[in-house]
């Protein structure tokens, strides 16, 4: 796993969107090889978001051959209410890409059969040859997409109930009314994450420093479901100084000395 700490959210954001952008353009994907991409909601991925945004206004890269899958979604939530991840994603990055919107997935909270809905979405992964790059926030208390404490590390996408935890955090985008977060919601497993060929987390804040060190320093648990990544050929972490605070020195340390041997150039 590599562990990239910048200095604050801004280049966080920066470094994120320029590697995604990076990627995508070394994988030269045409209409018959496009670029999937895994994506996820969340106060964290906005500024890497509105990066990914100016690059394309730039001309430094395109979407019209990637293909999305989101996350997760809300149970029983309009599509069209202000804090679904439908509109969360068309109103940050969707909108302004020129994303083809037949290459555009997101799981339909408010399907009449869930499940159905669950397994069509893994399906569809396969049949367009799986996850290239999933990208990623955690919660708190360490879960990846609605993979809360527990969750199986094999689990594949699936409806999931929101730890009271979980709804706490959320309510924040909800006028601070716990009772308006929805109870359930449908979600992407640990294992379709892991299953991608690379997955890139942003940590960023100090609520996020337990959590990281969790995730990286002790051992893979599914307590701490973002743990798993450890398991991963390729996985990487972006965080900033703030999300360090709860990493032992010598971690700290490590990382940033084999990252600053690291040529990669990240930045276009
Ligand atoms: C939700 C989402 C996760 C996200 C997490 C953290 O639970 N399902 O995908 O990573 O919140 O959100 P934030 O980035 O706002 O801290």
């Amino acid at each position: 796993m590599r562990l990239i700490i910048q200095p604050d959210y801004e280049r966080l954001s920066k470094w994120t969107a320029h590697y995604i952008a990076n990627s995508i353009n070394k994988f030269e994907p045409t209409k018959t090889k496009p670029y999937v991409l895994g994506l996820p909601t969340g106060s964290s991925p906005v500024g890497t978001y509105k990066e990914i945004v100016t690059l394309v206004r730039e001309g430094k890269v395109s979407f019209e051959n990637v293909i999305t899958f989101n996350m997760d979604e809300y149970v029983n939530i309009q599509e069209g209410h202000p804090e679904s991840y439908h509109s969360f994603m068309r109103q940050n990055l969707f909108n302004h890409i020129g994303i083809p919107e037949e290459n555009i997935n997101i799981l339909n909270g408010n399907a009449d059969d869930l499940v159905g809905e669950c397994n069509a979405f893994e399906d569809k992964i396969k049949a367009v040859g799986g996850i290239r790059l999933f990208l990623g926030g955690i919660g708190p208390d360490g879960h990846i997409a609605f993979n809360e404490p527990g969750s199986s590390l094999h689990s594949r996408t699936r409806v999931k109930t929101l730890t009271y935890d979980t709804r706490i955090a959320n309510s924040r985008f909800f006028g601070h009314d716990i009772n308006a977060v929805p109870k359930l919601a449908l979600t992407v497993g640990v294992g379709t994450v892991t299953d991608s060929m690379e997955v890139v987390l942003i940590v960023n804040g100090h609520s996020k420093a337990r959590a990281l060190y969790k995730m990286i320093e002790e051992g893979v648990n599914h307590m701490w479901t973002s743990s798993a990544l450890q398991l991963h050929p390729k996985s990487m972490v972006v965080c900033d100084e703030d999300a360090t605070y709860e990493l032992k020195h010598g971690t700290y340390n490590y990382f940033k000395d084999i990252e600053q041997k690291n040529l990669e150039p990240a930045v276009l």
